[in-house]
């Protein structure tokens, strides 16, 4: 039947044009929008760039499947595995991408059928310019036809990125990605990655499902590194640089102060502390180091279900720093059922003795319009880290704190 649509011809029309065909007069039509009901808890799994940066082929990307599968992270929650820059071949005639067939020889098809058929999703990467960050194609004019080809390969995340975007409009660019990835039918996670240059809080929620707030992360704690060009930041730095992002997060559409570090080289505390924080931040949980290789310190820090826990809780509110003094900064995330969770962040390197007692404390939150009503209200304190009860909030907390580290407890409503 298809064929009697198309013009005399010495060779059948490829399947890829009959998709663009049926594409434009069919599904066109349709306004587009962002995908629902997707990413209602920040998303959750592994990215192929802070570890590995360009170095990636298929055969490493099916392992960290597997890995993330045996090591337990996939039972913690982690559900994508994704593929970020350099994986992008070469454009054929008609302007399809192909991927990189010495690294991908089997096809990027062939990878999502092998995370879909173990239970997990796939991600990829592409950039809003002519050329990726890496140099390799980018999507720039061909938007549609991209998003047509992720899906039909079963692409789950896109991850698009800004360079070489001069000219470029980004809320016109992310647009027009999102309208293409809806009128190719198949939901995706849409992540943007413009670094906070363009202020994306304040118009990313209506595009995609989360957004870069800052430039690339590093595995240092409180060192930014300076590349001369560019700056790569550090864990505090980031953290510092959400002040005010806050009201702008909620189900379906997160603030992306980048992905994980933990197990890239820094201390067990400050990957403890890093991952605290992001889970304070309901910060997208991306990790990237080597899954298959990962230090039993690292497991448990990627694996808490407790510290997951608050960074996945449904009310999708983001945590507050609620006080700073003397290098520790406490702070307060409001839970579901009246739980909170608390963050004492010891930024100096020296340890640090620190009481809070809370009958001297009122801690309210304007956006969610909660308060902790301790004169009230007692909640038991569990300690995420160790496990341990440490009592109820109609004591005192008295604690020390190693240097670069945290203190974080759930506070539930008795
Ligand atoms: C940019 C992004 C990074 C990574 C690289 C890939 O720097 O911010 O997260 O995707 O590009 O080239």
């Amino acid at each position: 039947m298809a064929n009697v649509y198309f013009p005399r011809r010495n060779c059948a029309p490829a399947s890829a044009e009959i998709l663009l065909i049926v594409f434009v007069t069919l599904v066109v039509p349709v306004r587009a929008q962002k995908f629902g009901g997707i990413a209602l808890t920040p998303p959750m799994g592994w990215n192929s760039w802070n570890k590995f940066g360009p170095n990636i082929n298929e055969q490493m990307i099916r392992e960290m499947a597997d890995a993330m599968i045996s090591s337990g992270m996939k039972a913690a929650g982690y559900e994508f595995i994704n593929i970020d820059d350099t994986w992008e071949g070469y454009r054929d005639s008609l302007g399809f991408i192909h991927p990189d067939s010495a690294r991908f020889p089997h096809g990027l098809r062939a990878l999502a059928d092998y995370m879909h058929s173990r239970g997990l999703k796939i991600g990829i990467y592409s950039d809003a310019g002519d050329k990726t960050c890496a140099g390799r194609p980018g999507s720039r004019g061909h938007e549609y036809q991209d998003a047509l080809t992720y899906a039909k390969w079963g692409i789950d995340y896109l991850k698009y990125d800004w360079c070489n975007t001069d000219g470029l409009n980004p809320v016109g660019a992310y647009t027009t990605m999102r309208d293409a990835l809806y009128s190719a039918g198949r939901p995706i996670v849409f992540s943007i990655c413009e670094w906070g240059n363009a202020n994306p809080w304040l118009w990313a929620g209506s595009i995609g499902n989360l957004w870069r707030t800052t430039g690339d992360i590093s595995a240092n704690f409180d060192h930014n590194i300076d590349h001369g060009t560019w700056v790569q930041l550090s864990v505090m730095s980031i953290l510092d640089l959400q002040n005010g992002l806050r009201e702008y997060a909620g189900p379906g559409r997160w603030n992306d102060p980048d992905m994980l570090e933990v197990g890239n080289g820094m201390s067990g505390s400050e990957d403890r502390a890093h991952f605290s924080m992001w889970c304070m931040l309901a910060a997208p949980l991306i990790a990237g180091n080597d899954l298959r290789e990962m230090a039993p310190e690292t497991k448990a820090i990627l694996e808490n279900s407790d510290a997951i826990a608050v960074d996945q809780d449904s009310l999708g509110i983001e945590g507050f720093r609620y006080s700073s003094a003397d290098s520790v900064e406490v702070w307060f995330k409001p839970l579901t059922k009246g739980d909170w969770a608390m963050c004492l962040l010891n930024r100096s390197v020296k340890a640090k003795r620190v009481s809070f007692n809370f009958a001297d404390e009122t801690v309210s939150d304007s956006l969610s319009h909660r308060d902790t009503d301790f004169g009230k209200t007692t909640y038991a304190l569990l300690d995420i880290w160790t496990g341990k009860d440490l009592g109820n909030t109609n004591e005192p907390l008295d604690a020390e704190i190693p240097g670069h580290d945290v203190l974080m407890l759930r506070l539930v409503k008795e």
